[in-house]
């Protein structure tokens, strides 16, 4: 299976862009000086944790979660929310009737629209393991990697970007920082 992802490590894409606009591992030389961060907490933060994102969502908008998936998970949830709309909900569940899934969908008022389940790869997170996951907003989807691998994308639902003015992290994952940045 050369091109199946395997985790954790991802071996096949050492040094490689990720997206165009895109430098390499962060850490490692060749990660670009992109726009600096408006918002770069570290260290632990508390879940729940929500950041505020003043200018909502736009074209090249990069959100990185460094984080771990606590050894008991049942899931976790990153949304990202209009009011109290959820605009994009991207919920990985550990355990569903013995399956590893990821729920994505969104929520206008008190209904859920239709789940979307199907990913590019095998399941990427583990329990008690940490990850990276980047969400890449363009003008017609979110795209999310999970250590540096693409694994889906989630076409816009909630046409008005500048109104998506919230990213919330919740459940069974332990944070170590969040960032917002633009790709050049
Ligand atoms: C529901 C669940 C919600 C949300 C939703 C996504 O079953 O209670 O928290 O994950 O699925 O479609």
């Amino acid at each position: 299976m050369p091109n199946a992802p395997t985790a954790p490590g991802w071996p096949g894409h050492p040094g490689q862009p990720l997206w165009p606009g895109q430098g390499q591992i962060p850490g490692q030389p060749g990660w670009p000086s992109q726009n600096p961060p408006y918002v770069a907490p570290s260290g632990s933060l508390s879940v729940p944790y929500s950041l505020d994102l003043p200018n909502g969502i736009y074209d090249k908008m990069l959100i990185t979660i460094n984080g771990q998936v606590t050894l008991n998970a049942k899931m976790f949830t990153v949304d990202f929310l209009k009011g109290n709309d959820i605009a994009f909900h991207f919920n990985p569940r550990f355990n569903e009737a013995g399956n590893q899934v990821i729920v994505r969908n969104h929520k206008a008022g008190d209904r859920w629209g239709k789940e979307e389940r199907a990913i590019q790869t095998m399941f990427p997170f583990m329990r008690g393991a940490p990850f990276e996951m980047k969400i890449l907003c363009t003008s017609n989807d979110f795209k999310v990697a999970i250590n540096n691998v693409q694994i889906l994308e989630f076409k816009h639902r909630v046409p008005e970007l500048s109104k998506i003015n919230r990213i919330s992290v919740y459940n069974d994952v332990i944070l170590t920082s969040v960032r917002a940045e633009t790709l050049p």
